[in-house]
């Protein structure tokens, strides 16, 4: 067996129905709803009847005489027409046999098409927030799971690293710190000056006339290069590229380019040109628009504002024009926040009414809020932003915390593990989660051993690795599962669906199908483990070696699917 029960009896009943001459696309199996009566099950009888104006009873009974199963499932028609698949205990046998020896879980090696994945979108100057946890744990999910599928992938951050914020963060400075213009190697600026700066700026802006005219000013002195200016600007962005790194570090991503807007400037004006030129881009109260064909009721794409300066927009469009010049992808993702849905509409639109998209496909992989647990946006006790420094530090303590009273790891391993479990809990409390909805981020909660945490995950690996441990010590060793007990069929169909699982990931661009993969596999491992006791007193050494080896599947793909979230497993917890 190379493939999963399910592919294969897929094939099977696509087989049979052609045999009879029925339409292939009644003949869909999956995955049972009522595992009391079936392990699989196809629902298609009833349309075919409907079609062909037959009893579907009928027509099952003509599917079933062609169905070639060779004892691989027990195979009834039902009432009022339904098939009905079990799998024989021979084929479980066969089926972990099969995902033992392929460390891909039986996953084809499905594609080879190039992606771009936009994620992070950090902002210059500004610490990274809870808000920016989602595109980084949904981006560097999908960016694993389409590289583990075979596809090409590239990833970019899009740094926020230019505009008007920066001109204002200029400003700012020359206010509180002057001196620092007249500094040529590296100026003294820390993170925290910068945290300091930045709210005050945009605060200052919103009230103070004066000091929005004069950000304004920066902002276009910038633009046209002035020295001093870049050279700070420089400096802010190294520093703030470092704080940025350490926390994208921590969390496991990694990024091909980590490119800022600031790299498609000198890009503007000639894109905008030739799109006027075309007649693809127009004068509007001066302003130059896109108006966009497809999206009657959305307002035109803003590409040059009246003042002469260019905004997101514009950034955007000449940011797929550089990815397809040197990239070329197929697919461009942009994973981010759903609020900036319009301004995605109206950039994918404009792009391929002027065919800047070259042959990629722009899909917007949007997200929703992260709220408290009093369901209002995320904040700290204070009722401030939450640097998502400090959340990652809090989750830390209070992991090192957890495992300090459990007593079971110490000296040089509690920081690493403790680290370990804080990011696996803010992990899988967001790919717990549909991308799509909100959700409470319950600090409490994400952390708990028990229940739909990444903690509990890990910690059935850590269960199953210490029982192998212990068995060894016993003499025993794990050796082809033959023993179909009770708790193995649930845990051996789990199993199966690992390589649906993950194309679902992909087709959704969800990891969440992952993550509720990954959890469901560690409660059929619990499940079995509770009820087929390896160490038990009086039990025959070849059953035991039999569980063993099913655990040792189970175990094989929680790592693999762990792996793909970028949940690493500790050692000891
Ligand atoms: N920096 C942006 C923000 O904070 C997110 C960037 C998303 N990517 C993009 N290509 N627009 O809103």
């Amino acid at each position: 067996m190379t493939q999963t029960l399910i592919d294969t009896l897929q094939a099977r009943v696509l087989a049979a129905f052609e045999a009879v001459g029925y339409d292939a696309k009644f003949g869909g199996v999956r995955v049972s709803d009522r595992p009391d009566l079936a392990d699989f099950q196809c629902n298609g009888l009833m349309g075919v009847a409907k079609s062909r104006k037959m009893n579907p009873m009928e027509a099952g009974a003509a599917v079933l005489a062609e169905l070639e199963l060779d004892g691989l499932f027990a195979a009834e028609v039902v009432k009022p027409g339904f098939l009905n698949f079990k799998a024989t205990d021979a084929a479980l046998v066969g089926l972990v046999a099969a995902t033992s020896a392929d460390p891909r879980a039986l996953a084809p090696v499905s594609g080879a098409r190039k992606f771009l994945v936009d994620y992070g979108g950090p902002n210059l100057a500004k610490e990274m927030h809870v808000g920016h946890l989602r595109t980084a744990i949904v981006g560097h999910g999908l960016i694993n799971i389409l590289k583990f599928a075979g596809h090409d992938v590239v990833s970019d951050v899009h740094l926020g690293d230019w505009g008007l914020q920066i001109g204002q963060l200029i400003s700012q400075i020359e206010d509180v710190r002057p001196d620092l213009f007249e500094i040529e190697a590296d100026s003294p600026i820390t993170m925290e000056d910068l945290q300091a700066w930045y709210p005050a700026a945009s605060a200052k802006s919103k009230e103070d006339d004066d000091f929005r005219d004069r950000a304004r000013r920066a902002t276009t002195a910038m633009q046209a290069g002035d020295a001093r200016y870049m050279r700070l600007w420089r400096r802010v962005v190294d520093v703030s590229k470092a704080s940025l790194m350490r926390d994208y570090g921590r969390l496991g991503c990694e990024f091909t380019y980590f490119y800022g807007e600031s790299r498609y400037q000198d890009m503007l004006g000639p894109i905008v040109s030739q799109l006027e030129e075309r007649g693809e881009a127009e004068p509007s109260e001066g302003a130059i628009v896109v108006h966009l064909k497809e999206g009657k009721k959305l307002p035109p794409l803003m590409l040059r504002n009246s003042n002469g300066g260019y905004g997101y927009g514009a950034t955007d469009l000449a940011t797929i024009v550089d990815r397809v010049e040197t990239d070329d992808p197929e697919f461009i993702l942009y994973v981010v926040d759903a609020r900036q849905k319009m301004h995605f509409q109206q950039v994918f639109l404009a792009a391929e009414q002027t065919g800047l998209n070259g042959r990629a496909k722009l899909e917007h992989t949007a997200f929703g809020t992260v709220n408290g647990t009093d369901g209002k946006p995320f904040k700290t006790r204070e009722g401030g932003v939450m640097r998502l420094h400090d959340l990652m530090e809090e989750m830390h303590a209070a992991a090192r915390a957890r495992l300090e009273d459990m007593g079971r790891v110490d000296g040089e391993a509690l920081e690493a593990t403790a680290e370990q479990i804080a990011i696996s809990a803010m992990k899988f409390g967001e790919l717990s989660h549909d991308r799509e909805s909100n959700y409470i981020f319950d600090m409490e909660q994400f952390l708990q051993f028990e229940g739909k945490t990444g903690p509990y995950i890990q910690y059935t690996c850590v269960r199953i690795a210490s029982l192998m441990e212990n068995a060894k010590a016993a003499g025993l060793a794990p050796a082809a599962f033959t023993e179909v007990t009770d708790g193995a069929r649930a845990l051996v169909l789990t199993l199966d669906e690992f390589p649906a699982k993950l194309a679902r990931s992909i087709e959704t661009r969800k990891p969440s199908n992952m993550a509720l993969h990954v959890y469901k596999l560690a409660n059929a491992t619990n499940s079995f483990y509770q009820s087929n006791r390896v160490l038990a007193e009086g039990i025959d050494p070849a059953v035991a070696a039999s569980h063993l080896g099913l655990l040792a599947a189970a175990h094989k793909q929680l790592e693999l699917g762990l792996k793909l979230l970028g949940v690493e497993i500790p050692a000891k917890m």
